[in-house]
């Protein structure tokens, strides 16, 4: 297998394989199913891990983690780079660090790699279903929890602090209170949904993507198999030799982002792997730029057609 490349992030010491594992599964997997498909992808290569609280797969990570370490598949922690993302109902300046640690404990580490906020607004409970009720959401305090984010970096609970879900709009009113700029914008981004201006701007404020659903989230409740069942897209593959999921990570890695697509699947955590030692040609870059576009993973699809909810989704 070709080595996985690396990344570097703004204010982060350290490089960011550009492909990781996603953990969050639908219907969502039991603890052991989750724990023995994480352990798997350490041992296909897999060394970057994207977790959330909200996913409920903080606790099988960890327990994966200190098997690796006991199997002698990792020597040390430190050879991953771990994400985990602020849950909407915990967005608020106080309650920034001691979420951070929750999610420390859960992972059983002393530190994440990279810490996101996970959506741009506030949920004033915890919510157990989705959707939920519009009278719990609220727009996102920008300043005091971006601050609290600053304080995870600096207490050394995280190495970097990110965003995900957020538009240019959002970034810029981040940027603007920023003593620390956020290192990732963890966005939907593949083939279908491509988010060309988005990428522009992330780039020129050094803001590096992480597109999140590369594959179209296929056979989920938040996606769909626009990409899997897409004819330009399995031309390209069978001209290639390679399957259609290959075809589109490998567009998505050469938009010079960062990927994290998840399977709880032995083949196919391998198969996407093989996707850094070839590469898409000219005609072939064209023809998937001229894929119909729409957006798949919408937040009120996840909370609810509400109207601050689509305001934010017409942004993004
Ligand atoms: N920040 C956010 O708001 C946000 C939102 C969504 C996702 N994420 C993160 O991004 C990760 C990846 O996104 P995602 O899970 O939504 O979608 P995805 O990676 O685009 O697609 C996952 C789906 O594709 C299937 N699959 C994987 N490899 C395949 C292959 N080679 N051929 C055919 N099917 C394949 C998986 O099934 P099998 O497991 O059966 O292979 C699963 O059903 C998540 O797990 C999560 O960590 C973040």
């Amino acid at each position: 297998m070709a080595a996985i490349p690396q990344v570097s992030l703004i204010s982060c010491e350290k490089p960011m394989p550009v492909i990781g594992m996603g953990t969050s599964s639908y219907p969502p997997a039991d603890f052991e199913t989750a724990k023995t498909a994480i352990l798997e992808a350490i041992k296909a290569g897999y060394r970057h891990f994207d977790t959330a609280f909200a996913y409920g797969s903080e606790k099988p990570l960890g327990e994966a983690i200190a098997e690796a370490l006991r199997l002698g598949l990792i020597q040390s922690r430190d050879e991953l780079f771990i994400t985990t993302k602020l849950w909407c109902s915990f967005a608020q300046r106080d309650q920034i660090v001691p979420t951070c640690k929750m999610s420390l404990q859960n992972l059983k580490l002393d530190y994440v790699d990279l810490y996101l906020i996970h959506m741009p607004l506030r949920l004033s409970q915890m919510i157990q279903k989705t959707p939920v009720d519009e009278e719990i959401i609220h727009p996102l305090d920008v300043k005091g929890v971006w601050e609290g984010m600053e304080e995870c970096q600096k207490l050394g609970l995280t190495k970097a602090i990110g965003v995900s879900n957020f538009s240019r709009q959002k970034l810029e009113e981040v940027l603007s209170i920023a003593k620390i700029p956020p290192a990732v914008n963890q966005v939907e981004l593949n083939p279908v949904w491509q988010q060309k201006q988005l990428r522009e701007f992330c780039k020129a404020k050094g803001i590096h993507i992480t597109a999140y659903s590369p594959l179209g989230a296929n056979n989920t409740k938040w996606g769909d198999n626009r990409i899997i069942e897409s004819d330009v897209l399995a031309d390209i593959a069978k001209a290639r030799g390679k399957t259609t999921a290959q075809v589109a990570l490998r567009w998505v890695y050469e938009q010079e982002v960062s990927l994290v697509t998840k399977s709880f699947n032995k083949e196919r955590m391998k198969e996407n792997l093989q996707i850094f030692d070839w590469s898409l040609s000219e005609e072939e870059l064209d023809k998937i730029s001229k894929l119909p576009q729409r957006k798949g993973v919408t937040l009120a699809s996840i909370l609810g057609p509400h109207d601050f909810v689509l305001q934010l989704d017409a942004e993004l």
